[in-house]
């Protein structure tokens, strides 16, 4: 039997769509995998009640079969579907991890990533490695064709999860096919702001650099309350806001001074809206942990 405990994530951090990721100290998936002639699933936790435990349907049985791994999976969910946090990432990843060191299959972290997107898509229609990656390989990860480039950060982060639905398949439809070249430099170069804060621990340029004046502004509009969070959180000291994935989670760049009272502000911000949400006080954290 292997137990992994495995990192919700946050993607995107504004410029880096569909490339950039975070893994999060908390929460997290555990998930426990034991040999089986056939794989079977069991979920409880976060929103268990809306995962289907047939594996044709769940991310995991997906990755058994990828890893030719039939076990039994015992998920236990720490941070719902739909949220914005990687989710299905955690899962996918945390089972990665687990059968590949069940059945000894001796694949990289780095080996695993698209085995676990694959997984993903099961449920996402689509294969992002941006949640994956650090959830399998712990800290910023830069994700692209070329493979995972991972930098070890240490940024104070505020995630807060109304309690609103929002599909990543309406929050990938509403993004716009086009850009300018203008709004293309703009994104560059916040971009690398983000990557040079990360390798600084410089919670400023991180948060300076998750500006988005692409896909974001396109968003916004499916998470109710989103601009008044924003200013909440950016008037309590954050230096940085944006979408957390595909929503509707909202992610603050801070420090350990403001942190706290950036939670407080975006909590007393969706409650003004009467929107009843829970904020995680949370930083950049490792990737999966075989327990
Ligand atoms: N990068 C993805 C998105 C994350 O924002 O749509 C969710 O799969």
């Amino acid at each position: 039997m292997v137990t992994v405990r495995a990192p919700a994530t946050s993607a995107n951090l504004g410029s880096g769509f569909d490339v950039f990721g975070v893994a999060l100290s908390h929460p997290a998936d555990i998930v426990r995998v034991s040999k089986a002639d056939r794989t079977t699933i069991d979920i409880i936790g976060a929103g268990s009640q809306y995962i289907p435990e047939d594996p044709d349907k769940n991310t995991v049985g997906a990755v058994a079969d990828a890893l030719e791994a039939p076990a039994h999976i015992e998920i236990n969910k720490g941070v719902r579907p739909a949220s914005g946090l990687g989710s299905s990432a955690a899962s996918a990843a945390a089972a990665a991890v687990a059968l590949n060191e069940l059945y000894d299959r001796g694949y990289t972290r780095e080996e695993l990533v698209p085995i676990a997107a694959e997984g993903e898509a099961v449920v996402s229609g689509d294969a992002h490695d941006d949640n994956v990656a650090p959830s399998i390989m712990g800290g910023f990860t830069i994700a692209t064709d070329h493979g995972v480039t991972k930098v070890d950060a240490d940024i104070p982060l505020v995630v807060c999860l109304p309690d609103i639905v929002v599909s990543t398949r309406d929050a990938r439809g509403v993004i716009p096919r086009e850009t300018t070249v203008d709004k293309l430099v703009e994104t560059v170069g916040n971009a690398a702001t983000l990557t040079a804060g990360m390798h600084r621990n410089d919670p400023e340029l991180v948060g300076a650099g998750m500006h988005d004046s692409v896909i974001t502004p396109s968003r916004e509009k499916l998470i109710r309350g989103y601009d008044s969070v924003r200013t909440a959180a950016l008037d309590a000291g954050a230096t940085g806001v944006t979408i957390s994935g595909a929503g509707p989670s909202i992610i603050a760049a801070c420090t350990e001074t403001t942190q706290r009272s950036v939670g407080i502000s975006m909590l007393e911000a969706f409650d003004a809206l009467d929107i009843t949400a829970q904020v995680y006080q949370t930083k950049i954290g490792p990737g999966a942990q075989i327990l």
